[in-house]
């Protein structure tokens, strides 16, 4: 059969700087593994918007196949995104949203579920009474409005817990050490605390610990991630009291590019799940995690060693033409 044409996929990522978006790359270049034929570039806009409006112009001025984007905040990237959407080259949006309906595809979770999930849960571990602190994701990045408009929904229905705080974070930990702890001085009367990540819901518990209210005050955190020091371990250790899986898209993202730049059926809106994870099922989220970055890493290894063998096979080949045309 003819060999695949060469596609070359821009990815335009709001940040490459915590372990979230690590995952997320190591799932992309997976997938990737299974395609030489792909030319991968990754521009990392380092949490700055006017920093990600340069790079996706670049993108588009080299004309890539097919574009990524992952938009630190949806305002200043939403004209951007439609303008490549508009010269026909396919983008495909991925965790944070535009603005937008002008996009070729979606990728990624359902963020006011993800806050609706999590005022349900705070409602029920409070037995519907208490007082609540929200710790949010950097102001116009689009989980944050969205986390924070579901986790209102849910607490809506659940009067007798009130929402006495919020927090303006940007996804960061280290803001919340320095805004938080006067906040909660304020309210040493907190209940349960909302963050919408885990990095900022470990720095939540620092500060709580600090204050000597680590014991009541519970802590909710979203991402959900295996690994040393990320939420699922936070849980394990009673650091957190529940995170919310958010699964980060990376495969999912890659395959639904190759469909498009194949034109292959694709699902536009690729909407992953979320659910609660606390002390009675993070051993099995672990457990189960673990066992597929092992297989993860198996079948890049396999991938490997095929690659160099085809490499071999193809230079033996050339000796034998060479040795029988002389
Ligand atoms: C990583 C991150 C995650 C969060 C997501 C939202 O950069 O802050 O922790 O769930 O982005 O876009």
């Amino acid at each position: 059969s003819a060999p695949e044409p060469v596609y070359r996929i821009g990815f335009s990522q709001c940040n490459t700087d915590d372990a979230w978006r690590r995952a997320m790359l190591a799932g992309m270049e997976k997938e990737l593994s299974f395609h030489p034929n792909v030319r991968f570039r990754m521009l990392d806009a380092h949490n700055n918007s006017d920093l990600q409006q340069r790079q996706v112009r670049e993108l588009i001025r080299q004309r890539v196949d097919l574009l990524i984007i992952s938009p630190n905040q949806s305002g200043p990237l939403t004209a951007l995104a439609e303008a490549a959407y508009n010269q026909g080259i396919p983008v495909v949006i991925l965790d944070r949203r535009t603005t937008s309906r002008l996009y070729t595809a979606y990728v990624g979770g359902n963020n006011q579920e993800v806050g609706r999930t999590a005022g349900h849960y705070a409602a029920q571990l409070l037995r519907r009474r208490g007082r609540v602190l929200q710790i949010l994701g950097t102001p116009g990045s689009s989980p944050a409005t969205d986390r924070d408009l579901g986790f209102r929904q849910a607490l809506a229905a659940h009067p007798g817990v009130q929402l006495v705080a919020q927090v303006e974070g940007d996804w960061q930990p280290a803001s919340v050490l320095r805004r938080l702890p006067a906040v909660l001085r304020a309210h040493p009367d907190t209940d349960l605390i909302f963050a919408h990540n885990d990095p900022m819901a470990q720095a939540a518990y620092q500060v709580a610990r600090q204050q000597g209210l680590a014991r009541r005050i519970r802590i909710i955190g979203v991402d959900g991630l295996s690994g040393p020091g990320n939420g699922l371990q936070l849980v394990e250790d009673g650091a957190l009291k529940a995170t919310l899986l958010y699964p980060t898209g990376g495969e999912e993202a890659i395959r639904t590019a190759l469909r498009i730049l194949r034109h292959e059926p694709y699902v536009k809106e690729n909407v992953l799940n979320t659910m609660v994870i606390d002390s009675a099922n993070v051993g099995t989220m672990r457990t189960q995690t673990e066992e597929l970055a092992t297989q993860r890493r198996d079948i890049q290894q396999q991938q490997r060693r095929l690659r160099e063998q085809m490499r071999r096979y193809a230079s033996q080949k050339m000796t034998v033409y060479l040795l029988l045309a002389s």
